[in-house]
């Protein structure tokens, strides 16, 4: 079949507020096609796990979901349960932040495995328990067969997310989303899980949603990426080529309050000053203006940025950057 995985075109998620609703994604586009990875990043509290849900249809049952959103040309605005048991799960599978919150603890990872394999297709036990012991060995669990008798306390943080990643895998999706999945983890862990991942993207052809706060994590993922703040992408664009050139001001500040490994100069690490807008608060204007230094006067606080092409394939939603280019850059 032709066309992208998934396309979204002004998805906005919004939450009822005493003065009308309060979007907490707002106005995302993107496009993403099979055996494609799209990282998204930014602050805490920027929209990124709520757009994730929605794509998997688990958003909180409050949230109004506007805007157009597609899984292979068809919509999946407004699906019922019963449509969305074989997409979840099934075609898009979702690797979380807590491990241990995706496997049950009472439960075998054999068991745990096998029931996932055996909610998506009709398959004997013998079949179910080789599918198991294949994903297992994917997700590169060592000795995998020995491991079906595990439980879920007796693995490491990083072979728990290994397994939640094979439960991932076990029916044989088209698209992994990752949501902060490395988080938790030791550095030297976070490191084998992301080229994990990587590695099952290029080896199955599986697409990739990588979710992360941590631009270094993005670099490594590569792909696209979008960086979003309040709900709202502000740059996207081939990921390597984002950080080589970041030309959002919001970007910029977050590549300089990061500790990085690119960093080579001696350069003290400078937190964006401020906090990131309340739901509901950004309202029509750009929505870091609160927290630049940049602001075009008469236009931040009235309108939202456009997008501008910063290079190919690399856009930029700021009026500064419309206005005056790298040169108006902080
Ligand atoms: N059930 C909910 N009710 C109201 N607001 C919510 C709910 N869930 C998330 N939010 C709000 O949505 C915004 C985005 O949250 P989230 O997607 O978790 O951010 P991120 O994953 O980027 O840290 C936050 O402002 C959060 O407070
Ligand atoms: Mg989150």
């Amino acid at each position: 079949m032709s066309g992208p995985l998934v396309r979204a075109e002004g998805l906005t998620v919004a939450f009822p507020g005493r003065d009308g609703p309060r979007p907490a994604v707002d106005g995302v586009s993107l496009v993403l096609e099979r055996g494609q990875s799209l990282v998204i990043a930014g602050e805490s509290g920027s929209g990124k796990s709520l757009l994730c849900r929605t794509l998997l249809g688990i958003q909180p049952e409050t949230a109004a979901v506007s805007g157009r959103l597609e899984w292979k040309g068809r919509s999946l605005i407004g699906l019922t349960e019963a449509e969305w048991r074989p997409l979840r799960g099934g075609s898009i599978a979702m690797v979380f932040q807590d491990p241990t919150a995706a496997l049950n603890p009472l439960l075998t990872v054999g068991r745990q495995i096998m029931d996932a394999v055996r909610a998506h297709r009709r398959c004997s036990g013998a079949e179910a328990r080789a599918r198991a012991i294949e994903v297992l060995g994917l997700a590169g669990l060592p000795e995998p067969e020995r491991r079906l008798a595990s439980y879920p306390f007796e693995l490491s943080g990083g072979m728990r997310q290994r397994v939640a990643i094979a439960l991932a895998l076990s029916a044989g999706p088209e698209l992994i989303i990752a949501d902060e999945a490395t988080t938790n983890l030791d550095v030297s862990i976070q490191a084998q899980i992301v080229n994990l991942l990587i590695r099952l993207r290029r080896e199955l052809g599986l697409a990739l949603i990588f979710v992360t706060h941590d631009l270094d994590l993005a670099a490594e993922v590569g792909g696209e990426l979008m960086v979003i703040y309040a709900g709202q992408p502000v740059e996207t664009g081939e990921v390597r080529q984002v950080l080589a050139d970041p030309c959002h001001p919001y970007t910029r500040g977050l590549l300089r309050s990061a500790p990085t490994l690119r960093s080579t100069r001696a350069e003290p690490l400078r937190p964006i000053p401020g906090q990131a807008p309340r739901l509901g608060t950004v309202g029509a204007g750009a929505p870091f203006r609160d927290r630049c230094s940049v602001v075009v006067e008469g236009l931040c606080a009235l309108r939202r940025p456009g997008w501008t092409e910063a290079g190919p394939g690399h856009r930029v939603a700021c009026h500064r950057f419309a206005r005056d280019g790298r040169a108006g850059l902080p």
